[in-house]
């Protein structure tokens, strides 16, 4: 798509708009140095940002006079305006990039790309190396736990392996939610108490649990839980054969590369910090700083943890579902968005084609399980 194609695509109204200057000043603000612009430089660039769809009014002559070069209206002055606009230009693009990828599938341009990175993929990779290995008893676990003909008898036994699993389901049987009569004490008790199918969640997400024990991912965790419930309550109103396990687990590791993420250097969280709190999404974010999204750094970890390649291929489209065939990745795309995930940028193109891929209705997009929510409690961090 050319530029005119792309400004049009840009989510229609003036709140859109409004919210793609602020992150293209945004843009301007983090990348000056890289741009080589100064300070004074970068301070007009990032004024023009904000005020750089027609529609909305800049006072200050330098910036009118900027935006009349980037808009064409005037011819170029000099190499230094020359400069300030190719500025502007970078940053635009990069955000019109994320604005029309879901009408268009593209790559950021290279050269854009050359100077919005400013981490290399070898760091992230050091990032993917300190997340935690994910151990083989845990392994074994999630194999017989997915495993579609799966007793009963096998969770009873699974369970008993680990005393901090056996807890986890006693004290779910004990909740205020399923807690009337006799307090439950035993395994076999805890299970026929609140079910077989919870029973499978509790047992999963205990399993993956550790892997976010850090104070910093206790907010990832417990979104995971979030968005794995409500991918496993899409998974049963999919008019395909989605099975609602599957859908489950996916919710648990769909964001495991925010892991790799959150343990960076701390000057890179500092302006991932900085970037979304000026409006940039978090995917977006990640991209500008290493080139990668947390949506490949998780397929990256599933593919080191030997996850099956329907469960990596979900994991790394689960911001792009229009890019894979299958179900599950758009099922997790829409379970992100039903647990109010605010990782992308909001698009109604891509949720539409979400719905499709997944074979869900939009109305099944505003019910929520509170059983099953109520269910996974004991499994949460406290906030
Ligand atoms: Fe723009
Ligand atoms: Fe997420
Ligand atoms: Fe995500």
């Amino acid at each position: 798509m050319n530029r005119t194609e792309v400004q049009s695509s840009i989510a229609p109204g003036t709140e859109g708009i409004q919210a793609h200057c602020q992150r293209v000043a945004t843009w301007v603000r983090e990348l000056a140095g890289a741009l080589g612009l100064s300070a004074s430089e970068a301070a007009l660039v990032e004024q023009a940002a904000r005020y750089h769809h027609p529609g909305i009014e800049a006072e200050a002559e330098p910036v009118r006079r900027l935006l009349e070069v980037f808009w064409k209206r005037q011819p170029i002055a000099d190499a230094a305006e020359a400069r300030l606009v190719a500025a502007l230009e970078i940053c635009d693009d990069f955000d019109q990039h994320f604005e029309a990828e879901a009408l268009s599938p593209s790559q950021v341009d290279e050269t854009t790309m050359n100077y919005v990175q400013l981490s290399s993929r070898a760091d992230v990779n050091r990032g993917i190396d300190r997340i935690p290995v994910f151990p083989r008893a845990a392994q074994e676990i999630v194999l017989r736990v997915t495993n579609p003909e799966v007793r009963i008898g096998e969770l009873v036994q699974v369970a008993s392996l680990d005393p901090v699993l056996a807890g986890l389901l006693v004290q779910a049987a004990n909740s205020s939610y399923y807690g009337r009569g006799t307090p439950v004490a035993t395994i076999q008790h805890a299970i026929s108490h609140i079910g077989f199918d919870a029973t499978r969640k509790i047992l999963l997400g205990a399993t993956f649990r550790p892997i976010y024990s850090s104070p910093l991912l206790h907010s990832i965790w417990n979104h995971s839980l979030d968005v794995a419930q409500a991918a496993e309550t899409l998974a049963r109103r999919s008019s395909l054969a989605v099975d609602p396990a599957e859908a489950f687990l996916g919710g648990l590791v769909h964001d495991v590369g925010r892991v790799a993420f959150a343990i960076m250097p701390r000057a890179f969280l500092e302006r991932l910090r900085r970037l979304v709190d000026g409006g940039c999404a978090l995917v977006q974010s990640e991209v500008c700083l290493s080139g990668l999204s947390h949506a490949e750094v998780g397929a990256e970890t599933l593919t080191q943890w030997k996850f099956t390649d329907a469960m990596v291929d979900a994991v790394l489209w689960h911001h792009r579902p229009e890019r894979s065939a299958r179900a599950l990745p758009s099922l997790l795309y829409l379970a992100e968005f039903m647990a109010g995930s605010q990782e992308d940028l909001p698009s109604s193109v891509r949720l539409k084609t979400a719905c499709g891929h997944a074979g869900v209705k939009a109305e099944a997009l505003s019910e929520t399980n509170e059983k099953g929510r109520e269910a996974l409690q004991g499994l949460r961090f406290a906030a």
